[in-house]
């Protein structure tokens, strides 16, 4: 599928980032089944550890909405090589968007296409909380 749509619109998003303490602005924009899209980016705050990267921003967004069911999530920031989601946003996308394409983009506008399970294989899931011995 050609995601060109998509990353655009990551890109877009970008503008939006409120990176007051690292200057590194991130986009993104999230794909639903039923071809919605809805767009987020980081903010940062000032106790750093409470900063929203722009993949969860758009994630929780959609979800608030009442969307459940995604095909893809672009990401767009000002770099060289493509952008990878963080380790919180691979988990947070393995959780509540499953298995969906993963639209990297770099400064050049080229585009690389992930799944979930190759950015994060052998994810801790819902699942593995059942699993618990009791007692
Ligand atoms: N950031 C994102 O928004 N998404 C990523 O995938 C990587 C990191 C943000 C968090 C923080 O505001 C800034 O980039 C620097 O880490």
């Amino acid at each position: 599928m050609d995601y060109t749509f998509l990353a655009e619109k990551a890109i877009e998003a970008k503008k939006k980032s409120l990176a007051t303490y690292s200057n590194f602005h991130v986009g993104a924009a999230l794909l639903t089944e039923d071809g919605n899209i809805y767009t987020g980016c980081n903010i940062e705050s000032s106790s750093y550890s409470l900063t929203i990267c722009a993949e969860r921003t758009a994630i929780f967004k959609a979800v608030s909405e009442g969307e459940r069911k995604f095909r893809a999530i672009a990401i767009a920031a000002d770099t060289v090589d493509f952008c990878s989601p963080c380790g919180a946003c691979r988990q947070i996308i393995s959780d509540l968007c499953n298995d969906i394409d993963i639209v990297l983009t770099n400064q050049n506008k080229e585009i690389k296409v992930l799944r979930t399970k190759e950015l994060l294989p052998f994810a801790f899931e819902d699942s593995d909380l059942k699993t618990k011995i009791s007692g």
